[in-house]
């Protein structure tokens, strides 16, 4: 220990310490960095500026944030990535980076539901005009895009009706008319579909889900694929001030060394639960997109190199809304809750789904199929078919 300044005080010692361990560790993982302030030894070189390679606030990047960053845009072929405090905040974002008063957005009549909240509800007071489309209507957005649509979303497949959406279409026309194309990719993870390559602008994901994949964290990616959106989502990003918790990159780092092996089993288990409910007397449609009945399944087929856990079914017509409510609050295993991607089964059961079509009358359930053994919960949801019908 040298001590150059003998006769200062223990309060001025406390925040300048005299003694500093080594930092010469070198550890599988990544650190995890706090920091607001960034130090600088000349005035000449102290900056406000996220553009920068270096660090000047920790708003515009710590090594933690920037390493999440970093590897997410790299698992996406993206140019560039931005952490989130969630997927609303992602969406909220691409939004507002796009946006102005007077603009027009085209969003699918079966997004998130809060993206669409935030159009009706925010949005519009702005002055921004956000119409809802079929998503399944591919090339024939052509008709709906005006001479002042600025951003056109995709989301795929879509939040509960799963209709799998023909983006490479949609990317085509809307390019075509000199329309950017964002993207809510959350449910391949940002890697069972290629969005970049596909042609998509702006890709985002609320890591909530299968990055984090344990449920303990809220965090959000936006990913860029060309230097205009970089700009865009960049300032727009510093002006609102999007900051995220050093603690929870780490979570979402760690989540990123495991997703391969939990996508696989997810898949895996997803599937054969959704195969044996197909076979049920009770079950007129399984929404599943590796499954028939769900709408876009062939552009599944064609555009995805993999499945997740989350999926919808539909009862038979005699099902009314009281049968559907006992049965997922009879099952065991499967609890009842908001989100997927996680390490345990949910299922949710919704009303009537204020959509022009396949609204499906109060007879659906989201499944979200976590890391329990298959057959355990098939058992679940035999006992709890048993016990409505
Ligand atoms: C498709 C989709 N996008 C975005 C979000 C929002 O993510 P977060 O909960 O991290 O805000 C969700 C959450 O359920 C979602 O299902």
């Amino acid at each position: 220990m040298t001590d150059e300044h003998p006769t200062r005080h223990w309060r001025t010692r406390l925040v300048h310490p005299r003694v500093a361990a080594s930092q010469d560790f070198r550890a599988l993982v990544p650190a995890i960095h706090r920091g607001s302030t960034v130090l600088f030894e000349r005035v000449a070189e102290a900056r406000d500026d996220w553009r920068g390679e270096g660090y000047s606030y920790g708003l515009y990047g710590t090594p933690t944030t920037r390493e999440l960053a970093l590897r997410i845009a790299d698992l996406e072929g993206a140019r560039a990535g931005f952490v989130v405090p969630g997927g609303q905040a992602a969406i909220a974002l691409i939004y507002l980076a796009f946006c102005r008063a007077g603009d027009h957005a085209l969003l699918p009549e079966t997004a998130y539901g809060p993206n669409r909240e935030l159009a009706d509800e925010l949005l519009a007071g702005l002055g921004i005009t956000v119409e809802t489309y079929d998503p399944l209507i591919g090339s024939g957005i052509a008709a709906l895009i005006r001479r002042n649509t600025r951003l056109i979303w995709c989301e795929s497949p879509g939040t509960i009706t799963m209709e799998v959406q023909d983006v490479p279409a949609i990317v085509a026309t809307a390019h075509a008319a000199g329309v950017p194309v964002a993207l809510d990719n959350t449910y391949a993870a940002g890697v069972l579909f290629d969005a970049f390559a596909l042609g998509v602008d702006v890709s985002m994901q609320a890591l909530t889900k299968y990055v984090g994949g344990h449920s303990d964290i809220l965090l959000g990616t936006v990913s860029v694929g060309t230097a205009e959106a970089q700009e865009r989502i960049g300032a727009t990003h510093r002006l609102l001030g999007m900051a995220v918790s050093p603690d929870d990159c780490a979570l979402a780092l760690r989540g990123l060394e495991t997703l391969a092996v939990r996508l696989d089993r997810l898949e895996k288990t997803t599937l054969e639960v959704a195969h044996w409910l197909k076979a049920r007397p009770e079950v007129a449609l399984v929404l599943h997109p590796a499954l028939p009945d769900c709408p876009g399944h062939e552009i599944w087929r064609r555009d995805f190199t993999g499945s997740a856990s989350v999926f919808s079914v539909v009862f038979e017509p005699g099902w009314d809304t009281q049968r559907v409510t006992d049965f997922v609050e009879a099952l065991r295993l499967f609890r009842l809750g908001f989100s997927w991607g996680g390490t345990h089964s949910l299922a949710m059961a919704y009303p009537p789904l204020p959509r022009t079509q396949r609204g499906y009358d109060g007879r659906i359930v989201r499944l979200n199929v976590g890391l329990e053994e298959p057959a355990d919960l098939i058992a679940d949801l035999e006992q709890a078919l048993k016990q409505v019908a």
